[in-house]
């Protein structure tokens, strides 16, 4: 019979037990944990300034992820289950079959995760699980097996944020990022350009007002069949295009550049696809081709379309460091100030070089994480979990009042302030970089 049907109240307890700079809780069984709190000899005690341990969890989509991270950034152990391969032979993510994989492999992963980190379960400090924003039917099996392990181990847990999570991932991997900084955050579901205050404050200067480029990315790559294409069968949309594009022209096929008529920081990608798809109409009829039939020119098509999305993206970016300027939001230090990429996007080369230019001009240096750990994983929902245990912020008081949310902004939005400044900006020209990456991806494939 589960703890919490014995004894109810026993989540209360010990989470009330949890203060600003400890929280005391018994590492023998749950049961006299619950019953002798505070006096108990086998209690540990865990300070927020003593090295401690957060294992988190993720299933926002469709990656069930563990971790265990110390707080040193440490990474203890950890252990993720894909299902990629089945959503790209579903033709895209079926919300009730990523559910009922998640169900399938939380188990595993999660005793993966403890048992390659060496570490005796107890000793864990806090429980960190993305509850918001994802999949509903995803994001609520990750909760019950968060919640659950929190009522069993009868520590404090920590619902967090995924997109914070891809925010702060960078902090574990690289000290000297420090707040405010600059930051997109770039994936499958969100394309948000903020200002990170504090682990738990951000501004929103814009995101995207319909689609996400990782989504227009898996979109293009379905529309070009590109799975067909041997070494590309289980790789997702985005580092498929990535891949071709890399043999290819980005000046090869014309594309129009998205939302210029708006002086926000706000993205649209879904123009940028349609463009693309009237290219592959075109080339179908010169070809006497049909839908998923390989198209000749595919890599001077992938190469361009991908450019199209780096211009947009860096446009917005040019403006968001203007705006920060103007109202010197980020202050000029002894360095250059830190801008980060995050998100599954974020492992895209070309896209983090064309922001390469874009940081050089403005004196700001770019930091991203590895591509492992810029798409979804446990490290980073641990490491939020850290952060905000650190903080002593966003712990939940009562597991009962933690659900689940679909949709969840992740700060205060200040696009409209960011529209009203009319900020024109004289675009960088990323000429250089078509030239430079052209020449070091063909010479890459020696071509
Ligand atoms: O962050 P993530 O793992 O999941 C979400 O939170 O959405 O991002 C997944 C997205 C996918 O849409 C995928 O196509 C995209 O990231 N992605 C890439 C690359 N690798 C992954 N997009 C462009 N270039 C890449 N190399
Ligand atoms: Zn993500």
């Amino acid at each position: 019979m589960a703890l919490r049907t014995l004894l109810p109240s026993l989540p209360k307890l010990i989470l009330f037990s949890s203060t600003r700079n400890s929280t005391t809780f018994c590492k023998s069984s749950p049961l006299n944990r619950c019953v002798i709190l505070n006096t108990c000899s086998n209690f540990r005690s865990f300070s927020t300034d003593n090295n401690f341990m957060v294992l988190g969890i993720e299933t926002s989509c469709d990656d069930t992820g563990c971790a265990i991270v110390d707080s040193n950034g440490t990474i203890l152990g950890e252990s993720l289950h894909s299902q990629l391969k089945v959503h790209l032979d579903h033709g895209g993510i079926v919300p009730p079959v990523a559910s009922d994989l998640h169900r399938a492999h939380i188990d595993q992963v999660v005793d993966e995760a403890i048992k390659a980190s060496g570490v005796d379960i107890y000793d864990i400090a806090a429980i960190a699980t993305t509850n918001r924003p994802g999949l509903p039917l995803s994001l609520e099996i990750g909760l019950l097996k968060g919640k659950q392990m929190a009522r069993e181990l009868g520590v404090p847990f920590i619902p967090i944020h995924h997109m914070e999570a891809h925010a702060l991932t960078i902090r574990m991997l690289e000290k000297d990022v420090q707040f405010p900084f600059l930051v997109l955050l770039a994936s499958g579901g969100h394309c948000i350009l903020a200002v990170a205050q504090q682990v738990d404050k951000f501004l929103i200067l814009g995101q995207t007002i319909n689609n996400a480029p990782g989504e227009q990315f898996d979109k293009a790559a379905r529309k070009l069949n590109l799975k067909v294409i041997p070494g590309l069968e289980n790789v997702c949309g985005g580092a498929a295009i990535e891949t071709l594009a890399r043999k290819g022209y980005s000046s090869a096929f014309p594309f129009s550049t998205s939302m210029t008529q708006y002086q926000d920081c706000n993205f649209s990608f879904a123009g940028i696809t349609m463009n693309l798809y009237s290219h592959v109409k075109k080339i179908q009829k010169k070809f006497d081709l049909v839908d998923g039939d390989i198209l000749p020119g595919l890599e001077d098509l992938c190469a361009s379309y991908q450019h199209a999305v780096t211009k947009h993206i860096c446009q917005r970016l040019q403006r968001a460091m203007e705006f920060v300027d103007r109202k010197e939001l980020i202050p000029l230090g002894q360095g250059p100030r830190a801008f980060v990429v995050s998100g599954g996007v974020a492992s895209n080369r070309y896209i983090k070089m064309a922001m390469e230019v874009i940081c050089s001009e403005y004196d700001y240096k770019l930091y991203a994480p590895p591509p492992r750990l810029c798409t979804d994983n446990g490290v980073m929902i641990a490491w939020n979990g850290v952060e905000r245990w650190k903080a002593q912020s966003g712990i939940a008081e009562n597991l009962d009042d933690v659900d689940f949310y679909g949709k969840c902004p992740i700060g205060t939005d200040i696009s409209q302030e960011v529209a009203a400044e009319s900020i024109k900006c004289k675009w960088i020209k990323l000429k250089a970089l078509r030239q430079m990456s052209e020449f070091v991806y063909l010479d890459e494939a020696q071509r």
